[in-house]
């Protein structure tokens, strides 16, 4: 139930909000917009998106493999993810590497196959493989067999009992040398299912190793170690203007040896050692590797944010400042040169001979990621030396900092925020009015209000609006924003051994199978294609207001009386506008559970068309959300509007998301 106090105004370079009460008849809330005073430019780089592999996100999610543990390096004894089929038995067999990188093999002695009783091995996936209709799968495989197998092999999937072949092809002429093999499997007309599995059989009696063994779906523009198409697609349809890679902890690792060392992620798949992500717990082949980053902005338009290494791992291991730490710059200059070198550099030359002889865009590295928590306090340091060799080779590529220093301006300082309730977050959205508007622009690289898991419900959208609405009236600052964690494979939502998840409150959820965005995602969406370039004047008054969230409390001390919560404004809002259209984006987030009239008075305009468009996102409740059953339980419609002007009263459905399109001239 709301009640409305009058609380102070407050003014940011012509936009005022002032939250009201009171008297015996509620006043209605008021936009007063000033179409003719552009407060400032809107940054075209504000959305955009963070990625790291947590939650599964490429192994099991984007990137399009769908064998667990192709290399079998997951874990050093056992050949987990793997069984047999018939009477085979199977072991890692370190003895047999194909190479110094994939350093082991899977020995599958299939002495006991017979033509009635093959023996072969077996793989799930990532719980599941997923079987759709008339469909060409990819498979390809390095093995080689112990003299005296004269078999073939046959690759098939097939129901996890076995009983029912979806697709399956034979390859023959195994010899005793390591070799590559490709076949196609193309499944005829069949029911969506991913309770499958992966097999790879033999009728003839023999020994046979395999190494690398990958079963690829169709790709997003068919790239050949490409993502799933649905993923890609949710992320399209966001429009997001730059991707931040690679993490992240992710890119810090627990220790030295296990951050994300880019050399070993570039090249031919099968030259990639993989390491384990131990930040998250779980084995990555690096299949998903720089290029594949970079492939993945290209596809989608996205400018790359190259996050990299700057010698801090997050068990305080780290590297002193100086001459320890000029090899991991160096690594970063290799690194720029890597995407940015024409094909007459060392880096740019590899790149080239990994297939993409054009140099990719880059305007933003991020040294680092979260380099606060180094309790030696080094990070000024190891940031100017960075700083220094990036901007003496490229002066003009921005430079984000990851938190405060002093002895470098940095272009970009990176700060992260996870409120864990809606109301938390909503008590944030006012942060940047009053912000000082010298200094480093604001880079919002990790944010989320962290309500709903897996994925966040209604309320976790209300807060996220409420702080883009935040971030978008202060675009001049912030100039970039990215929520995180992005994925997740909600195929075992919990934390534990086993469990896909490692974070709950992820933007898009997938199992093997299909995806969906949450009420989240399409705040994002809603917000990201209503963009505008610039931002107009805007004043707010008698703005209901809400009781806010309770204070955090400290310690454990659970039994001590709440403080007071201070009071928090119930409708959140920003307008921007298109130039080359004229149209006027208004945004408001009604928080309550209530319909809000809200009063729209526009000066500066010679008109507002009556009639206009509406996207509204809204929900009966701020628990309800989107699962992998129920996709777009809550999602935004696009409805027609008339009796606009440029003086309207509209209301604004209960927990609602709403995009006003106004036409005006
Ligand atoms: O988004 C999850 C984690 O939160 C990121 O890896 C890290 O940067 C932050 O602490």
């Amino acid at each position: 139930m709301s009640f409305r106090l009058f609380v102070s105004l407050l003014v940011f370079t012509g936009t005022a909000f002032n939250f009201s009460r009171a008297q015996t008849t509620n006043p209605v809330p008021t936009l007063q917009i000033k179409a003719d005073q552009v407060v400032a430019k809107a940054s075209p780089t504000l959305y955009g998106l963070m990625t790291e592999e947590i939650n599964y996100s490429y192994e099991g999610g984007l990137y399009g493999e769908l064998i667990r543990n192709r290399t079998f390096k997951a874990n050093p004894t056992n050949a987990v993810y793997w069984s047999t089929v018939g009477n085979g038995s199977i072991s890692l067999d370190p003895a047999t590497p194909l190479n110094d990188a994939l350093n082991t093999s899977l020995k599958l002695d299939a002495t006991a196959a017979t033509k009635d009783s093959p023996a072969g091995i077996a793989n799930g996936g990532y719980w599941g493989i997923p079987v759709k209709p008339n469909t060409t799968y990819r498979v390809s495989f390095y093995a080689k067999a112990a003299s005296g197998f004269t078999g073939a092999l046959t690759a098939a999937i097939t129901s996890t009992d076995g009983k029912t072949l979806f697709a399956g092809a034979d390859v023959a002429g195994i010899t005793g040398d390591w070799k590559k093999y490709e076949v196609t499997l193309t499944t005829k007309s069949a029911e969506p299912l991913k309770d499958n599995q992966f097999t790879i059989t033999t009728t003839s009696p023999g020994t046979i190793w395999f190494q690398q063994v990958s079963l690829f779906p169709p790709t997003f523009n068919n790239r050949p170690n490409g993502n799933r198409p649905d993923i890609m697609q949710l992320l399209a349809d966001m429009k997001p203007a730059f991707l931040r890679f690679p993490g992240g902890n992710y890119l810090e690792g627990n220790t030295i040896e296990t951050r994300f060392n880019w050399k070993n992620t570039v090249g031919p798949v099968e030259q990639r050692p993989g390491h384990l992500d131990d930040g998250w717990g779980y084995w990555s082949t690096d299949g998903m590797g720089l290029l594949e980053f970079l492939e993945w902005c290209e596809d989608l338009k996205m400018q790359p944010l190259l996050a990299v290494y700057a010698g801090y791992s997050m068990r305080q291991a780290h590297v002193a400042p100086g001459a320890d730490l000029e090899p991991y710059v160096q690594d970063a200059l290799d690194e720029i040169e890597y995407v940015t070198g024409d094909v007459n550099t060392k880096w740019g030359a590899q790149r080239a001979k990994d297939g993409h002889p054009a140099p990719f865009p880059l305007t933003y590295i991020e040294v680092g990621n979260e380099d606060n928590f180094d309790r030696t306090g080094s990070y000024d340091a190891r940031y100017t030396q960075f700083y220094d060799a990036i901007k003496a080779k490229h002066p003009n590529l921005q430079i984000i900092a990851t938190t405060r220093v002093t002895t470098r301006t940095p272009d970009l300082t990176d700060e992260h925020l996870y409120p864990n309730s809606e109301g938390a977050m909503e008590a944030r959205a006012h942060e940047f009015d009053n912000h000082v508007r010298t200094g480093p622009k604001i880079f919002v690289g990790e944010w989320a209000t962290r309500v709903g898991a897996p994925t966040p419900n209604m309320a976790g959208a209300l807060g996220d609006a409420a702080w883009m609405a935040g971030m978008e009236r202060n675009s001049d600052i912030v100039l970039m924003a990215s929520y995180a964690p992005l994925f997740v494979n909600v195929s075992r939502p919990n934390r534990g051994a086993g469990g896909s998840m490692q974070w709950p409150t992820d933007l898009i959820g997938y199992d093997a199978l299909t995806s969906y965005g949450s009420p989240s995602y399409y705040a994002q969406q809603m917000f990201s294609t209503h963009h505008g370039d610039v931002i107009l004047a805007m004043s707010a008054t008698d703005i209901p207001v809400k009781a806010g969230p309770a204070p955090a409390r400290r310690g454990g001390a659970t039994n001590q009386p709440a403080a007071t919560t201070p009071q928090l404004p119930a409708l959140f809002s920003s307008v921007t506008r298109d130039s080359s259209s004229g149209m006027i984006y208004v945004k408001v987030v009604n928080t309550l559970g209530s319909p809000q009239p809200v009063k729209v008075e526009i000066s500066g305009v010679a008109s507002v068309a009556p009639d206009g468009d509406a996207v509204v996102m809204n929900a009966n409740t701020p628990d309800d959300t989107n699962t992998i059953t129920d996709p777009t339980h809550v999602a935004p419609v696009t409805e027609k509007v008339t009796g606009l002007g440029a003086d309207f009263t509209r209301e604004f459905p209960p927990y609602s998301i709403t995009i006003l399109e106004l036409k005006a001239k």
